[in-house]
């Protein structure tokens, strides 16, 4: 069953001028799922009709989707007929069981799972980086690990203005979040960046914060960084906020960037322990920039 939507007047000038899609949401009920809607609702992404997918556990159950109460079906291998676009946000075995049906079903699926992140045929996208891997996309695009891609968010400008050579990081992450492993980084940085000698030693730890992952980073660069340098570049990123005023207690904290699109890198500073060192603190919310809000990007981009 679809619903299909009559919105505000902006949303439906955006779909006058585009062609609007049939979206589905498999794992509608979870934090992921819950902000993919909102998401999708906030930027007026031309939407057609809406299927909200989970288990059995949550057919009957209802979530309102401008302005219009939303019915959850049961994930069936038939879920997928008709769809253009499928956001998958239901853990690693959905994903790997269901994303194959979805591209036979010829939707486009992009997936939060870390199961086809590596695949070297499916891009890996965060679309403020490498937003043209996007194009080569076979019906599949990966979503990177959240605390890699608030990483990324600022490591990569630094990369493009200094070279990056290596990093050790420490994650400071939200409890709403899953997951903790730490090659992640090295990993999914490589293959975002386009960057296969890079090198990150990263140490995940989980905090008692509700919402918002939080990065240490010590980066080594191939030129010479300085501070003033540094912050011109961060200041100027995409996505991105200098909040970096320690005189004033003013720097990035988790509590600032919940339920915020853009993240924040503050705490730059000379590192003394490499040769051209920089160290920063990275804050970003994990629900969105690591997880809908860039699934909602890649939607976009196609
Ligand atoms: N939480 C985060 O901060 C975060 C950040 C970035 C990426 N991610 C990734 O995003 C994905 C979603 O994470 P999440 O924390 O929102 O949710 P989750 O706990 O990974 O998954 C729960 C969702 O999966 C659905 N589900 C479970 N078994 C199912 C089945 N047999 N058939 C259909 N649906 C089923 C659940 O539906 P029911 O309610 O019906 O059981 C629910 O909607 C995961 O891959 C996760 O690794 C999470």
């Amino acid at each position: 069953m679809f619903a299909t939507f009559a919105s505000n007047e902006a949303g439906d000038r955006i779909r006058l001028l585009m062609k609007a899609y049939h979206i589905a949401v498999v794992g509608a009920t979870a934090p992921v799922g819950q902000e993919l809607l909102r998401v999708l609702e906030r930027r007026s992404f031309p939407v057609s009709t809406l299927r909200l997918i989970g288990s059995a556990r949550s057919a009957g159950k209802s979530f309102r989707f401008r302005d219009q109460s939303i019915p959850v079906q049961e994930l069936t291998d038939r879920s997928f007929d008709e769809i253009d676009i499928v956001f998958f946000s239901a853990g690693g075995e959905i994903s790997r069981k269901y994303v194959p049906v979805a591209c036979q079903a010829e939707a486009i699926a992009i997936d939060n799972s870390s199961v086809f992140r590596m695949e070297p045929h499916v891009p890996l996208v965060i679309p403020e980086i490498n937003a043209e891997d996007a194009r080569r996309h076979r019906g599949l695009i990966a979503n990177p690990n959240c605390t890699t891609a608030v990483t990324l968010m600022a490591l990569y400008p630094l990369h493009r203005a200094f070279g990056v050579r290596r990093t050790f990081a420490a994650s400071y992450q939200a409890v709403s979040g899953s997951g903790a492993e730490e090659m992640k980084m090295q990993n999914e940085g490589r293959k975002i960046m386009h960057l296969p000698e890079f090198r990150a030693s990263v140490t995940c730890v989980r905090v008692p914060v509700y919402r918002a992952h939080s990065v240490a980073v010590n980066a080594e660069f191939e030129r010479p960084v300085s501070v003033e340098h540094a912050r011109e570049v961060l200041a100027k990123a995409p996505g991105l906020e200098l909040v970096d005023e320690p005189q004033n207690n003013r720097y990035p904290m988790p509590l600032s960037v919940a339920g915020k699109d853009n993240c924040e890198v503050g705490r730059v500073r000379v590192d003394c322990a490499f040769e051209n060192g920089l160290s920063f603190w990275v804050s970003g919310d994990q629900l969105l920039k690591g997880a809908a809000l860039n699934a909602v990007q890649i939607a976009e981009l196609l």
